[in-house]
């Protein structure tokens, strides 16, 4: 009879906890359920052809996207999972407008807020192209029984952790809670996630360039330089490097978090302040990039990590991945 043995989620957080005296268990519950609704998108998203439930909503995002039903999907399974374990004080999702409240029968709320992209990748979604989840987790600063918009508005260095699902070959789950960058595969068997990837470190430099050269026309001159820059023939430095680009960001950097190289969206003509969403897409992943050994960037070269954000729905231009590759993307920028 074969076993199946292997270090769960669970497992992994019980001991990470150890190593914060005082720790009452409650982010491993917490981390437990998000777990469980991110295993819920999965299922969903594995048997999306067969379900009616590719396609639009028929409605659109704060940010006037169009909406997938898978969209709406993951958006309201984290929310209904995640808003009655008594752990929160509140939410804010991509899919939502404002903070979502904790209903009203966990009147002390909870000490940590969750911020997350419950889709990422939709316009993959259709086509069978991998596509993700990403989530940050921060504590409640303010001292009311509700959660109040500073809780929200934290810089990621106030981090506690981060994390992503990717729905592609395999489904995956990496997280960090600052010790280090964990990646789980999903057992489809058991229903568990089970370590596969302990301690990722993202190569220091890589040899892929991931952009939407689609926009050039839109770029400045700046953002022409750089990635010139990374497609010149120098042998000595790696290049040319190569380009790979999913178009799911998810996807994109977790390719490049485990094989190295820069992840870029420069803002451009179209989308001044950059098109990714700073709460729900480059803090997150920002913390995980620095957390693997790696680094990530604003359009003035600034830590993506101290950006101090001033609305939820913020956008941000995003340089991100191995340490060397966006040190020298560095150099176009300041
Ligand atoms: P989302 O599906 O959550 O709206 O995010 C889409 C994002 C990101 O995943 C990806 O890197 C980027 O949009 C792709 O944008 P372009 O199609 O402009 O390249
Ligand atoms: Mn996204
Ligand atoms: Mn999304």
């Amino acid at each position: 009879m074969t076993t199946r043995l292997g270090t769960t989620i669970t497992k992994k957080i019980m001991e990470e906890q150890r190593q914060f005296p005082g720790a009452k268990g409650d982010f491993s519950g917490m981390l437990y359920e998000l777990v469980v609704a991110l295993k819920v998108i999965a299922y969903e998203v594995n048997k999306a052809g067969l379900m009616n439930i590719l396609g639009q909503a028929g409605t659109t995002n704060i940010q006037g996207e169009i909406q997938q039903k898978l969209d709406v999907f993951a958006n309201t399974t984290i929310i209904h999972k995640m808003d009655h374990t008594g752990y929160l004080c509140g939410m804010a999702s991509e899919e939502v407008d404002d903070y979502i409240p904790i209903p009203d029968r966990h009147p002390q709320g909870g000490k940590y807020v969750l911020l997350f992209d419950p889709l990422d990748g939709s316009s993959n979604i259709d086509v069978n192209v991998s596509i993700g989840s990403i989530f940050s987790i921060f504590k409640k600063k303010s001292t009311g029984p509700k959660c109040a918009a500073e809780d929200f508005l934290q810089p990621g260095n106030q981090m506690i952790a981060a994390g992503y699902a990717v729905y592609g070959s395999s489904t995956m789950f990496v997280y960090s809670t600052g010790l280090g960058v964990h990646g789980f595969t999903l057992d489809p068997g058991v229903g568990e996630f089970i370590l596969s990837h302990p301690n990722i470190k993202s190569p220091k430099k890589g040899g892929i360039y991931s952009v939407n050269e689609g926009n050039r026309i839109f770029w400045d001159d700046k953002t022409k330089k750089m990635v010139d820059y990374f497609v010149s023939d120098d042998k000595a430095t790696g290049r040319p490097y190569s380009s790979r680009y999913i178009g799911s960001l998810v996807a994109d950097f977790h390719r490049n978090l485990t094989k190295g190289g820069i992840f870029m969206y420069p803002p451009d003509k179209r989308s001044p302040q950059g098109k990714l969403r700073l709460m729900y897409e480059a803090i997150p992943l920002a913390f995980i990039a620095e957390q693997a050994g790696g680094q990530a960037v604003d359009a003035t070269g600034k830590r993506i990590l101290d950006i101090v954000p001033t609305a939820l729905h913020q956008r941000t231009a995003l340089y991100i991945g191995s340490n060397d590759d966006v040190e020298t993307a560095k150099k176009f920028l300041v």
